[in-house]
Formats: C-alpha cells, sequence, structure tokens
C-alpha cells in the first residue's frame, strides 16, 4: 500500500485530503504540509488517520505518492523547486492545482528528469462538492502512473473521472481551463438574466421555476443565491474572484496563442475584475451580478 503525502491544505485541499484520509484504504496516515503550519496541524489533529509531516521535505522523503493541491503556477513551481532537493526517483506526483497547461508540462519535464513521475489531475467542482465527493477529477499523464492513483479516487475522493491516459499532458489543462468557461459564462447569463426579470418586472419565483425545470446542475441553486443576496457573502463555499481572475488570465493566454476571439472571456473578466476593484479578491465568482446590477442602475447588493 503506497504511503500518500498531501501538500496544500486551502479550501479545497483541505477538503479531499480529509477524504482522501477518511475513505483510502491506507495502512499509514495521510502525511500534510501546509505553507502556514498551524493548518497543518490543526487538520492532523482532528483524526488519526492523518499525520503532519515535519517539513515538505520530510512529506515528500516519506511518500510513494505526492498529491499537490496549491494556489497557482507559482506556488506549485516554488514547492517543486524544493522537493528537487530531495531524493524523488521512483515517487508519483499528482497536481491537482489549476495551473496554466505550460506549467503542468514543465513541472511533468522537471519531475521525469530526477525519476518522478507525474499525473495533472484538475478538479471539477467546488468546495461543497469537495466535501461530499461529489467532484470530477481528469486524470492525465502515463497510464501506469494513472494507474497507481486511480485507486484512490472514485467514490474516495470524487465521484467520477475523466482519463486522459498518454494524451499530450496539455490537454488536462486545457479541458479545465475550458469547462470553467462552460461553467463562468453559464453564471453570467443567468446574472444577466437576473437582471433583465428585475427590470422588466418578471417576478423572481416565476424565473426560478424556469430555472428549475430547464436548466440541470448548480444554475437553480446558484439564482437561488442572486434572489436572497447571498452572493454577496464572503462566507459561503462559492469560488473566490481570485480563482476566476486566474483561470481568466490562462484562458486569455491560450486564446491569444491560438487566435481566438472571445467576446464572452472579455465580459466575464470586465465583471470579475470589477468585483475585485470593488470587493477585493475574496469577494465570491456569483458577486459579478453585483457589477452587472450596477451597470444596469440597479444597487450592487440586492436586499
Ligand atoms: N476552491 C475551489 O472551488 C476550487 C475548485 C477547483 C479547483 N481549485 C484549484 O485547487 C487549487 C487549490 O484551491 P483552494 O481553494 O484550496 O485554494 P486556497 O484556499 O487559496 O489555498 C491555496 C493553498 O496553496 C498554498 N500556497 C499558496 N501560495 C503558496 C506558496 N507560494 N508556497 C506554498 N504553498 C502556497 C496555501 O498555503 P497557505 O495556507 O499557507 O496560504 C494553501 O494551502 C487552486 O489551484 C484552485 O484553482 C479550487
Amino acid at each position: 500500500m503506497p504511503r500518500i503525502a498531501w501538500i496544500g491544505l486551502g479550501s479545497i485541499g483541505e477538503a479531499i485530503s480529509t477524504n482522501l484520509a477518511q475513505y483510502a484504504p491506507l495502512a499509514e496516515p495521510v502525511l500534510v504540509w501546509n505553507r502556514t503550519a498551524e493548518k497543518a496541524e490543526r487538520v492532523a489533529a482532528a483524526t488519526d488517520r492523518m499525520e503532519a509531516a515535519r517539513s515538505l521535505a520530510d512529506a515528500v522523503s516519506r511518500a510513494d505518492i505526492v498529491c499537490l493541491c496549491l494556489a497557482d503556477d507559482a506556488a506549485v513551481s516554488g514547492v517543486v523547486d524544493v522537493v528537487g532537493e530531495v531524493d524523488v526517483s521512483g515517487k508519483l506526483f499528482v497536481d491537482l492545482s489549476t495551473v496554466h497547461p505550460d506549467t503542468n508540462q514543465a513541472q511533468a519535464d522537471r519531475l521525469q528528469s530526477l525519476g518522478a513521475a507525474y499525473i495533472a489531475c484538475p478538479i471539477f467542482g467546488g468546495v461543497a462538492m469537495a466535501i461530499e465527493r461529489q467532484i470530477t477529477l481528469v486524470l492525465a499523464g502515463p497510464s501506469d502512473a494513472i494507474a497507481k492513483f486511480e485507486p484512490f479516487t472514485k467514490d474516495i475522493i470524487c465521484k467520477d473521472t475523466i482519463k486522459l491516459a498518454d494524451q499530450p499532458l496539455r490537454e488536462a489543462g486545457m479541458l479545465k481551463l475550458v469547462g470553467n468557461f462552460v461553467r463562468f459564462s453559464a453564471i453570467e447569463v443567468l446574472c444577466e438574466a437576473t437582471v433583465l426579470s428585475e427590470k422588466i418586472g418578471l417576478p423572481k419565483e416565476t424565473l426560478a421555476r424556469f430555472v428549475e425545470a430547464m436548466t440541470p446542475g448548480p444554475s437553480a441553486g446558484q439564482l437561488a443565491m442572486l434572489h436572497s443576496g447571498a452572493y454577496s457573502d464572503l462566507t459561503t463555499s462559492i469560488a473566490p474572484i481570485s480563482m476566476a481572475l486566474k483561470e481568466n488570465g490562462y484562458l486569455n493566454d491560450l486564446a491569444q496563442q491560438s487566435g481566438a476571439r472571445l467576446r464572452t472571456l472579455d465580459t466575464v473578466t470586465a465583471h470579475a475584475e470589477r468585483v475585485n476593484e470593488m470587493r477585493g479578491p475574496d469577494a465570491k465568482l456569483l458577486a459579478i451580478y453585483g457589477s452587472i446590477r450596477e451597470e444596469n442602475g440597479l444597487p450592487f447588493d440586492r436586499k
């Protein structure tokens, strides 16, 4: 039974690693490390199925599979710099962070040159879904490396996987970004439709009946948060606007590299930037509704 280390206990990292520790058939506790050490100590103190590592090098050197769930490219790159000082030959790195597809490839090349294997494993779904093990994970990389991590995925930390075995590694990040673009755009349209309904006098209950009947997935819950004003609430588990801006930046880069022109992406980005200016990076993604309200002569907050 391989030993697993988990690096990065942010909002979603804590949720997924806690499920891994609780539901995976592991012989030894999951080793956890976080830049802010108190978080790792707090999370590990709650269960005997997790152990706080003394350092990043300690976590990596004692593990066979090392999962990374970090904020962005710089964080992943910084962690892999330190990891490179440890003997990593024969170890498997699983990167669940959302990073630019070029970063996935660069880290895979670095770790492979040190004798380790790497799979990209971006996450579809947010924190609430992660807690309920309802997320979907993309698994991309060499099939033998995927086979080592796969037993710890379905019904343990996720609902399903999308396997991209032996396909170009970049496809994992491209799928994550394109998939999220579909989700962000759906939120943009839902917010605009909600503003329009208010302006033309379509009752909110009537719009909600349409959304519940005709749009499967998270739209009904999101609409309820727009109607109740919860989109302004910083304490919900909705992804922060900083994450949307990071991903839109990667998408813009891919669009520019390929010569694609994406008007909806420009619109979503403009609204996200406005939210960031007004409410800061911890404001939630659904707060783009407030910025669309403002553009239409309504107050940002809905009471
Ligand atoms: N939250 C979601 O809904 C969601 C959904 C899908 C994918 N994702 C992706 O999953 C990843 C983690 O998301 P999250 O929500 O857990 O983010 P988060 O709450 O912001 O946590 C970020 C994690 O990265 C660590 N970190 C940041 N900079 C670092 C550095 N320079 N060196 C080492 N560690 C560093 C943080 O450590 P500290 O605790 O010390 O700050 C923390 O553990 C991100 O790439 C995100 O895009 C998130």
